[in-house]
């Protein structure tokens, strides 16, 4: 027979067990806590503490938050398709809805194996896109995870990876360029074939003989103001926006170390930027200008 206090012991000994798996259960369901498949269900797997999105013949597959963001910080660990990954591009990125849309790409596009990953991103405000930059990376993305951010307030849009700023997209409304700014943002991730654009142009086509891709998705951090659909305007505590750490006035510009960095990205790294691409731009775009 159990004593009283073998009996309270065990109970809560189940207490704590149960504790244990509710909150196992919490921390290994963020991903969609936060997000749902918006593509290709059977194609993503959910394996709690990461996601797999895989591509082969049939279909790539996506994500995408179940709510909308107004300015903030996002940042998300991804391990590329390796090998022979030609073809394929693995997006990470924010989008409102609609013809008029603003939109904050990362697109991760494959090559041959041995043959470098390019970082394309874009920024569209209002519609309007073709602000490609393409860089290198100064290490092989499919051998480790590696954190790729967003980072949006008032002053700039900032890609960085591993913390280290690959592009500012800075606000320069004074100077009559279109800023985002009222549009809300979902955040998206997504693995597609791709292989009319993505490798050497074009010329280097999917190899399916090497599917199904994977790209492999972890440790989802997003510090941001979420948006109300009801009424249109941030929830509770982000009314006031810029109160929070990525708009505070000192992030208002770059510090000397990020500046530098910029700097050193901008000459090793940059492979491609189109306010230098006359051919397409004759007249530079004005968020060009200095
Ligand atoms: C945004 O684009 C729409 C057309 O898609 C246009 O009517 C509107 O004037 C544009 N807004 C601004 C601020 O330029
Ligand atoms: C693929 O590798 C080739 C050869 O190094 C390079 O020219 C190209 O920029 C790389 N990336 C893509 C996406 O084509
Ligand atoms: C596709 O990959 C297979 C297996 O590695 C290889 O034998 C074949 O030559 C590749 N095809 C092309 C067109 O490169
Ligand atoms: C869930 O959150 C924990 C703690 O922040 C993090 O370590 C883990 O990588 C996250 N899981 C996913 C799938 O993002
Ligand atoms: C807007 O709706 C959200 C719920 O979606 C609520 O929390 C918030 O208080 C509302 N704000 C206003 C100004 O009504």
């Amino acid at each position: 027979m159990m004593s009283p206090s073998n009996s309270n012991l065990t109970s809560s000994t189940a207490f704590l067990l149960y504790l244990a798996i509710l909150l196992n259960v919490v921390s290994a369901h963020n991903f969609s806590k936060l997000f749902q498949c918006n593509w290709a269900p059977d194609h993503l797997v959910d394996e709690g503490d990461q996601i797999k999105l895989t591509l082969d013949t049939a279909s790539g597959c996506g994500f995408g938050s179940k709510r909308k963001y107004l300015f903030g910080k996002i940042s998300l660990e991804i391990k590329l398709v390796e090998g022979d990954s030609a073809g394929t591009v693995t997006a990470f990125y924010m989008s409102s809805d609609g013809p008029s849309h603003d939109e904050l790409d990362f697109e991760f596009l494959g090559n041959l194996s041995g043959d470098p990953y390019l970082v394309q991103t874009n920024v569209y405000v209002n519609g309007t896109g073709d602000r490609e930059q393409r860089h290198t990376l100064w290490f092989d993305p499919t051998t480790d995870f590696h954190t790729y951010t967003l980072l949006w307030n008032h002053y700039y849009v900032m890609f960085l990876v591993d913390g280290v700023p690959l592009r500012v997209f800075a606000n320069k409304e004074e100077a009559n360029v279109l800023y985002p700014k009222n549009q809300a943002m979902g955040i998206y991730g997504s693995l597609w074939n791709a292989d009319d654009w993505a490798t050497q142009g074009g010329m280097v086509k999917t190899n399916w003989s090497h599917a199904p891709f994977v790209s492999t998705f972890r440790s989802f951090k997003v510090d941001a103001c979420e948006f109300s659909p009801e009424n249109g305007t941030v929830i509770g505590k982000c009314s006031n926006v810029r109160q929070y750490h990525w708009d505070k006035s000192a992030m208002n510009g770059l510090s000397k170390h990020k500046s530098q960095q910029l700097k050193w990205v901008r000459e090793k790294h940059l492979v491609y930027d189109y306010c230098e691409d006359t051919v397409r731009f004759p007249e530079p775009p004005k968020e060009c200008l200095n």
